[in-house]
């Protein structure tokens, strides 16, 4: 990756910004891609779930040359620097990071990254920031919310100015600093770290003390004297319902 001023395409409707990204891998030669959209007709999020696309919220993917060993990185770099953006906005915000790569604003969820291979060479990551608008509904595996919700008042085209900024301050300090400054700073704005939490799995649930992240942005759980080191799963704290 690296350090250059990103190339921003937009467009009014796509099926899904990481689909446009990942047909551009094909013609990149090393720069730094985005793709923003005012909607998405076929937007979707982790483990097989849509993500909806309501009107003003920011949708949005950056196509990133990578290496074998930076997927999780990129994963913990993504979404501290959502983090680090809403604090921008508004400094006494009670925003949280929560494993593997969502945002909590209030508790609630207010963004999303889901990361997908293009190429061997290149590693889309699309974000969706709810902006003026969230999903409500009580069947929802997490409560959601928007930045507008809690009074911070932005756009789309605002917030990703911020982003990218906060995202290129983060790949600085990579290369100048390697991985663990970022490591650090994600584990202590992560909500729960050293508290008792769930981790639901396909079919399994596994419940233990939530140590931190690895460099590979493995969740590290501690079940009594075992140390589990998990891939992938959603996260239950001890005050919500499973
Ligand atoms: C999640 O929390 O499940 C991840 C949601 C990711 C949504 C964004 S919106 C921009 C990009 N395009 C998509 O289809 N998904 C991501």
């Amino acid at each position: 990756m690296k350090d250059q001023d990103w190339k921003i395409i937009c467009f009014d409707e796509v099926t899904s910004t990481n689909d446009i990204a990942a047909e551009y891998a094909q013609t990149m030669n090393g720069e730094k891609l985005v793709i923003k959209a005012k909607k998405q007709t076929s937007g979707r999020g982790r483990r097989g779930r849509s993500w909806l696309s309501f009107d003003g919220n920011l949708f949005f993917s950056l196509l990133l040359e990578y290496n074998e060993q930076n997927p999780g990185m990129l994963v913990i770099i993504s979404s501290l620097s959502l983090w680090q953006s809403i604090k921008t906005l508004a400094p006494s915000a009670n925003v949280w990071l929560k494993w593997p790569n969502d945002v909590l604003l209030n508790d609630k969820k207010v963004s999303g990254i889901l990361l997908e291979k293009a190429d061997e060479k290149y590693m889309v990551v699309g974000i969706g920031v709810n902006i003026v608008q969230s999903p409500q509904s009580e069947d929802m595996l997490y409560p959601c919310t928007s930045l507008k919700e809690s009074g911070i008042n932005t756009s789309a085209d605002d917030f990703l100015e911020i982003y990218l900024k906060q995202f290129d301050n983060n790949l600085n300090l990579l290369h100048n600093s390697g991985f663990e400054p970022i490591q650090q700073q994600w584990i202590a704005n992560a909500k729960g770290v050293g508290t008792e939490i769930a981790v639901q799995q396909h079919n399994a649930k596994i419940c233990g003390i939530f140590k931190g992240i690895d460099e590979n942005a493995d969740l590290i759980l501690q079940e009594n004297t075992k140390l589990h080191k998990i891939l992938a799963g959603d996260v239950f704290y001890k005050e919500e319902k499973k």
